[in-house]
């Protein structure tokens, strides 16, 4: 189904499972333990034996030698595997550093071996008797002392990495009003619950993989061609995700090394990641490096923005896209940003937790927060005068929707920010008390999306896709969708997804995966609906599907006895057309947040937060929440805690555990309200949704800062904001 008209009037609007508040349907299969993540599949068949991970212990480099005579000799050792004896071997479209490095070492825990042994502590053991020699080379690790010989990175995600509008430069020198600031945001680890983790098992030729992969068909095709195989000889397998935040977008080290294990010791191999080596053998959110020049009226419009971002990643990678929300979010004449990379010999930077954005808001609505107290003007009535309805960089470009200013109106009549003092000025006994606000902004992505539904004797609904579900809550929205299209409730309904023998979906990654994989769902039951009335001989026009009955005039048949004879199936895709391109298609909100600051010891605590977001229909008010408070949550770790510490002499991170890089915990976040807007949008999809999960993440941050700001009157540019940093 090609969808190139805004959406009119379907099944899904009736509302009657779509839109309600609703329990996880694979909530109990994880309370009690029986779903299988990656790690937890053992065939008592298939043998199984473990492969442990020996990694590079230099950032840059080469391999002198390798002396593998000790490890082969310990007990249990059944293969090990190295890029010696793993045959030809391709690379993955999406990976930037090889995932089995060797004889040249392109950076730190880069896999230089696996070694498979009949249980994991052998493995383990003999792992530690592998003995590699490297030659080390100088690399470049620390971003500002390389930050002048930046390059232009060329397009970044289908844009290009620097736009221009007017006359920045002589709007900016000639404006009342002025404000040139820089921020630092430092890499970040994804650090998701679960490990990556991979059982391979060969059968002939064809290599099964049970894995944890946000997105199936991306991983299938990139294990493919790493193993120079086609592609239908590799099928993935992933039910049940433990957080994924960007870090198992890709194909990864152990899902290659499980295959390479397997296929060298004859039998299954399971291969995890420890703990200690996904912050450095994986991926990460890149550090930047940002300067910000807004130029205003005295009445507060802004005439002049401008906003350059640094990064750095291993050649043949990319920048962080930290300016192309400054693209899109505020009205001004004049106009320019830009991106710009150097090469750094740290592990590979790719996508985290909404990418661009997150760390870019994190300095861009800091620098507004700046701006509105050089203006006098209140930081949310600043915002409201620099609202566009339409893209700033091309007027004809509107937006879909755009519901920004009513987001921060709501959220400030909702949080007392009426309430709030002048900086520094508010005590609660032995706290300063400051409150912050920050635009929330994210694009909305759509990518095409298969489903395939069939309809048995029983009445069941079996919905099959590769789509993913990172523990977010797809499995239950995908079952909501299927019942409200084929008028049943939702327990008379199975979802089947993450196997790549289903249907290629949107995966999970971006916040497309909702509103796309749920409108492929959407297209394959509109197939369905076809077939089950033509099958009782309805015009599939006018048949209702409804109390898992279908009418038509005053007929009025259960639906399960269209598949009395015969279970019936249909498959379709959702394909987009040009609307998100001839309109903009974003998603916006506000964030409001309270802390305190002890006044003698500068520690900082989060005391309320409030989200109050606009994207489209929410299609299940209680998964959407909790995707926005952990988006909040995700939001005060890089405000406050989240850094990767880089040993800039050695080339890699430091604090490889959860230990030593701080994540929020419960007692962090006391208080969180998150508020949908009452909203649809016909421009995105059949189901009228948009993303939300990322959303909730972008402009915390800076609405944690500066909070921070009006508790203390100290204006902290480098995050994260530690105590150190007001002392
Ligand atoms: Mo998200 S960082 O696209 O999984």
């Amino acid at each position: 189904m090609k969808f190139d008209t805004p959406a009119g009037t379907n099944p899904i609007d009736r509302l009657k499972v779509v839109g309600k508040a609703t329990d996880r349907i694979d909530g109990p299969f994880k309370t009690t333990g029986t779903a299988p993540y990656a790690n937890d599949w053992h065939d008592p068949q298939a043998k199984l034996a473990y492969g442990v991970v020996v990694g590079a212990t230099i950032a840059k480099g080469r391999i002198a030698s390798m002396d593998l005579g000790a490890a082969k000799a310990a007990p249990g050792v059944v293969a090990i595997v190295t890029a010696d004896n793993a045959g030809k071997l391709g690379k993955g479209k999406l990976n930037t550093a090889k995932l089995l490095g060797g004889p040249e070492i392109e950076h730190y825990h880069q896999a230089v071996a696996v070694v498979v042994a009949e249980t994991f502590e052998q493995a383990r053991a003999a792992a530690a008797l592998v003995k590699v020699k490297y030659t080390a080379t100088e690399g470049a690790f620390d971003l500002a002392s390389v930050k002048d010989g930046a390059k232009d990175p060329g397009d970044v995600q289908g844009s290009p990495s620097s736009s221009s509008v007017g006359d920045f430069a002589g709007a900016f020198a000639s404006a009342p009003v002025k404000l040139d600031e820089s921020y630092e945001t430092p890499d970040h680890a994804h650090a998701m619950m679960e490990p990556h983790a991979s059982v391979a098992s060969w059968d002939g030729d064809k290599v099964t993989v049970w894995t944890s992969n946000q997105m199936i068909a991306w991983g299938t095709r990139d294990l493919a061609l790493t193993l120079d195989v086609p592609q239908e000889k590799v099928r993935m397998v992933s039910p049940f995700i433990g957080g994924g935040f960007g870090g198992k977008l890709f194909l990864r080290s152990e899902a290659l090394l499980a295959a390479l294990g397997a296929r060298a010791a004859g039998r299954a191999v399971k291969v995890a990641l420890t703990r200690p080596q996904m912050f450095n053998n994986t991926t990460h959110r890149p550090a930047t490096l940002q300067r910000i020049r807004i130029g205003a009226t005295p009445d507060g419009k802004i005439t002049a923005i401008g906003h350059e971002s640094w990064s750095g990643d291993l050649p043949e990678g990319g920048p962080e896209a930290a300016v192309l929300q400054t693209r899109l979010l505020y009205a001004a004449p004049n106009r320019m940003t830009a991106l710009r990379l150097v090469v750094l010999d740290l592990p590979e930077g790719n996508a985290m937790r909404a990418p661009g954005e997150a760390p870019g808001l994190m300095a861009l609505e800091v620098a507004m927060d700046e701006m509105a107290e050089k203006l006098g003007i209140d930081p949310v009535r600043f915002r409201e005068i620099n609202d566009t309805q339409v893209d700033p960089e091309k007027p004809e470009r509107a937006f879909s929707q755009r519901s920004l200013v009513a987001c921060l109106r709501q959220g400030a009549e909702r949080f007392g920010w009426d309430k709030r003092g002048k900086p520094g000025q508010v005590r609660d006994g032995r706290w300063l008390v400051g409150m912050g606000m920050a635009s929330a902004f994210r694009n909305n992505m759509v990518l095409k999306s298969a489903a395939r539904v069939r309809l048995d004797g029983k009445g069941m609904v079996i919905v099959e896709t590769d789509m993913t579900d990172i523990g977010n809550g797809s499995y239950t929205i995908i079952g909501q969708t299927a019942a409200e299209m084929m008028g049943v409730t939702l327990d008379k309904v199975i979802v089947r997804l993450g196997d790549s023998d289903f249907p290629v979906s949107s995966g999970s990654g971006g916040q497309f995966g909702a509103n796309s994989s749920t409108s492929g769902v959407y297209a394959a039951c509109m197939k369905l609906r076809e077939a089950v009335a033509g099958k009782l001989g309805f015009n599939s026009a006018d048949a209702v599907f409804e109390d898992g009955q279908v009418r038509s005039g005053n007929r009025n048949v259960p639906l399960a006895q269209a598949a009395t004879g015969g279970d019936i199936v249909a498959e379709d895709a959702i394909e987009f057309g040009d609307l998100d391109k001839t309109h903009q298609q974003s998603t916006f909100g506000g964030h409001f947040v309270e802390v305190g600051v002890d006044v003698a010891t500068a520690e900082i605590r989060v005391r309320r937060m409030l989200a109050v977001c606009a994207s489209g229909r929410i299609l299940n008010p209680k998964s959407a929440r909790s995707q926005v408070i952990g988006g909040m949550t995700m939001g005060v770790g890089a405000a406050l805690m989240e850094e990767l510490a880089v040993d800039t002499k050695r080339g890699y991170f430091v604090n490889h555990d959860l230990a030593g890089y701080e994540v929020p915990v419960h007692a962090d976040i006391p208080h969180q309200e998150v508020i949908f807007l009452d909203e649809v949008d016909p421009m995105s999809s059949p189901m009228k949704a948009k993303g939300v999960g990322e959303l909730g993440i972008c402009g915390v941050g800076a609405a944690v800062a500066n909070a921070v700001y009006n508790a203390t009157g100290l204006r902290v540019r480098d995050y994260p904001i530690t105590l150190d940093k007001l002392l």
